[in-house]
């Protein structure tokens, strides 16, 4: 169906809020429905082979929201973990966390890595949460390791082991930001330097399979050069 696929999508999940308030509702209805879409884009990456995916669910900037708003947030992910774990591992879908763990809610973090713990052994796709994580903050935590560490010069390739995704997960082919804003919000800077860019104006609780499929369409006709001269695969 497509000429070629990412192996690694990266989502920018927005427009919850404004989900909920074009229907007149609370903005944490918003991020209610959002979590549906995350389930449906799950499954949909799992239908389509893509191996890997990465969710932006909170960033290092979202504890300047309201406190309730940051609550609901934390508390949403950890109802979603403990009510999903027994599926995941059914269904061979395999979690990891991408961002600082010294600032999530103690039961938050307990579940987060319960579930990293328990499907690691999961192999039909690996869904990456960020949460409490920024590109920069990832950057500079990998510094302070290395400078612990009393290294004095280093590599790209040894630098990125030092960095939040396991060595073995390719940078992301495909970055897609839902509800119209065309910025990257301190995503995975390090790790979107070839990545394509993909926006839509669809709200993330909208964001369904044709949305999906239109992103993966567009894809496909990219050619992407990673700085030479034919199409070529990064590795
Ligand atoms: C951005 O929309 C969305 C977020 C900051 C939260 C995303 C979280 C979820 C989809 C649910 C939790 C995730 C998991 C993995 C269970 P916004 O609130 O900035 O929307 P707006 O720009 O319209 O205000």
């Amino acid at each position: 169906m497509f000429s070629k696929l990412p192996r690694h999508i990266a989502f920018i999940m927005d427009g919850n809020g404004r989900w909920a308030q074009k229907r007149g509702l609370p903005r944490i209805y918003g991020h209610a429905k959002g979590v549906k879409t995350v389930e449906n884009v799950i499954n949909l990456s799992k239908e389509f082979g893509i191996p890997f995916i990465t969710l932006y669910a909170f960033s290092t900037e979202n504890w300047k929201r309201p406190k309730e708003e940051v609550e609901f947030l934390m508390e949403l992910l950890r109802e979603y973990l403990k009510s999903n774990l027994e599926r995941f591992k059914r269904e061979n879908i395999r979690l990891s966390f991408i961002g600082r763990r010294d600032r999530i809610p103690q039961e938050t973090l307990r579940w987060m890595e319960k579930t990293e713990e328990e499907t690691k052994y999961c192999s039909a796709i690996w869904v990456f949460v960020a949460v409490d994580y920024g590109g920069r903050d990832e950057i500079i935590r990998a510094i302070n390791k290395l400078l612990k560490e009393g290294k004095k010069e280093i590599d790209e390739t040894t630098f990125k082991n030092y960095l939040d995704f396991p060595p073995e997960v390719p940078e992301p082919d495909l970055l897609i930001r839902t509800a119209g804003e065309r910025r990257i919000s301190n995503f995975l800077l390090w790790h979107i330097a070839y990545t394509e860019l993909y926006f839509t104006d669809t709200l993330w609780p909208d964001f369904g399979r044709e949305d999906f499929v239109k992103a993966l369409e567009d894809f496909s006709k990219r050619k992407r050069k990673f700085g030479g001269l034919d199409e070529e695969v990064d590795s």
